[in-house]
Order: structure tokens, then C-alpha cells, then sequence
């Protein structure tokens, strides 16, 4: 970490541009922070995830990390396609940018516009893509539609991945989504994310008290499931697991890998 901290200030003081995007400069007139390769990094208020990734280094060490796992489990490389569903300022694209300089297709989704507007400004180009959708959300989309369907074509996925999005998810959207996502992946795909589970507890609780570190103050904070009724409504939209790990991802989260059950 202090290695990452030191190459990201020295990447802001040399000012290199980004690969494959020009500088945007924000409302202030002021250059945005660069990764050491030249990447843009977002502004402080537009990086969710609350104070895990506010720092430089946080946020593109987080998005290593992950990346780093998507390699490992879920078979990414620089041909991959991947939907980054629910994917803020492009967190995970910037790693990406890093890492790979690009891979085959990148595709980030969310429903927020100052997100989705700051990283197609900045982070879009050859192999990196944006789409704002209009799906509701109480908290960060009021007014959307309730249509639980992605913007991309059946069974064209390689990798879905979605950081702390079903954290944030009723448990019918949970259901209508994990059916969308199930579709949108390739036969041999796999799906990697985090959202908060527990064994012995009731299915669905939103904003549970005394859970975790932090007071749940608006709609959706919070959501989590018992990992029995979730691991049902996986198999039921058609996803197997492939590992599970309890607990270590921010403020909590569990994080799930998983591929198509297929008939054997
Ligand atoms: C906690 S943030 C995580 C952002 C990003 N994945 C990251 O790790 O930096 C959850 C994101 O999910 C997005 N989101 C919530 N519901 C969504 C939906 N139905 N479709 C697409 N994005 C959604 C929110 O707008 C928000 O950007």
C-alpha cells in the first residue's frame, strides 16, 4: 500500500495524460488526479464505497485487488468481455487501464448519471464503454422504471462484476437481476460479487441494526440476506458457486464467484 500511495501522487505530479482519453478538467478548472499510467481518477464525491476507497491509493488499489481475483477465478484477461454491472465512476475499468491497457470489451452500467457522465468523458475508449440505464432505485435513481433487464445481449458475457450493487438491492430485484445476469453470460462465464450474507438469520432484512460497522441511515443502506435463501435464488436463476468467501469485503460483504449451471 505505501508503494501504491507513492506511485499515485507521483503520477498526479507528472500530469501524464491518460491512454486513449484527453483531460477533462472538473467545474474548478482544476486536473484530476492520475493513476501512475495516466489514468483519470474521479473525484473524491463521485467514488462510492463511502471512506474504503476516498484516498487515491484505496481506490486503485481496490480496483488491483479485484482485478486480481477476476484473473484468478473468473479466467479474466485481455480478450475478455466483462459487464461491470453497477459500476459507479469506473472503479474496476481504471484498474483495468492499468493492468491491461484494455481488454476486448469492457462494458460498465449504472444508473447514475453524474457517474456513468464522468467516466464516458473520461475512461471511455477502444474496449471501454459506458451505459446509463433508467432502472429505480429509492435511493440512487428515484423515478426509474422497474424493469430488472441489462442492456446487453444473451449469452454474450465472459464476466459479470458487481462490487457491493446487491448490498444495495430488495430482495426482488436481487431475484429479477441474478435471472438477467445468468443470461447474459456465455456458456463458460463466470460472475464474481460481493453483498452482505449470514448464516441464521432472516431472509431479508434491510438496514438490520447492530450489523456491521457502520448506523444504516437511508433506504437500501443496507440489505442482507440469510445465505440459504440467497444460495436458493442463485440456483434458481441458473448459477452455481464456485467459491465463497465470508466477510472480508467492504464494511462486511461477502464475496461470491459463480459460473452457469449447466446440465452435465
Ligand atoms: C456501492 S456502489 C458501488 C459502485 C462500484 N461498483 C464500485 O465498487 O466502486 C453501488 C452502485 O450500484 C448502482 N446501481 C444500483 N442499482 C442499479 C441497477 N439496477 N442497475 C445499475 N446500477 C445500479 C448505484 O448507482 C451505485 O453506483
Amino acid at each position: 500500500m505505501p508503494r501504491l500511495r507513492r506511485l499515485v501522487s507521483r503520477g498526479q505530479s507528472r500530469g501524464q495524460p491518460a491512454r486513449g482519453t484527453s483531460a477533462h478538467s472538473d467545474a474548478g478548472g482544476r486536473q484530476p488526479p492520475r493513476t501512475p499510467n495516466g489514468t483519470p481518477l474521479p473525484p473524491p464525491r463521485l467514488r462510492m464505497g463511502g471512506s474504503h476507497f476516498r484516498s487515491d491509493a484505496d481506490f486503485l488499489a481496490g480496483a488491483l485487488s479485484d482485478l486480481a481475483e477476476l484473473r484468478q477465478w473468473c479466467n479474466l484477461g485481455p480478450g475478455s468481455s466483462l459487464l461491470d454491472w453497477g459500476c459507479g465512476a469506473g472503479r474496476l475499468a481504471i484498474g483495468i487501464r492499468e493492468e491491461f491497457g484494455r481488454i476486448g470489451d469492457y462494458h460498465g452500467v449504472d444508473v447514475q448519471q453524474r457517474l456513468i457522465g464522468w467516466a464516458d468523458r473520461n475512461l471511455s475508449g477502444p474496449g471501454f464503454r459506458f451505459t446509463k440505464v433508467d432502472d429505480t432505485h429509492v435511493h440512487y435513481n428515484p423515478g426509474g422504471a422497474a424493469t430488472r433487464t441489462l442492456p446487453v445481449a444473451p449469452g454474450s458475457v465472459d464476466v459479470f462484476y458487481a462490487y457491493s450493487v446487491f448490498s444495495h438491492l430488495a430482495g426482488a430485484d436481487t431475484i429479477g437481476y441474478l435471472g438477467a445476469l445468468a443470461q447474459a453470460l456465455r456458456d463458460n462465464g463466470r460472475g464474481w460479487f460481493t453483498l452482505f450474507v449470514e448464516e441464521g438469520v432472516a431472509d431479508e432484512v434491510e438496514n438490520p441494526p447492530d450489523y456491521g460497522p457502520l448506523d444504516w441511515t437511508v433506504p437500501l443502506h443496507c440489505v442482507r440476506y440469510s445465505r440459504s435463501w440467497f444460495e436458493a435464488q442463485l440456483a434458481a436463476a441458473g448459477l452455481a458457486v464456485v467459491t465463497f468467501s465470508h466477510g472480508a469485503y467492504t464494511d462486511g460483504q461477502s464475496r461470491y464467484v459463480v459460473r452457469r449451471a449447466l446440465p452435465d
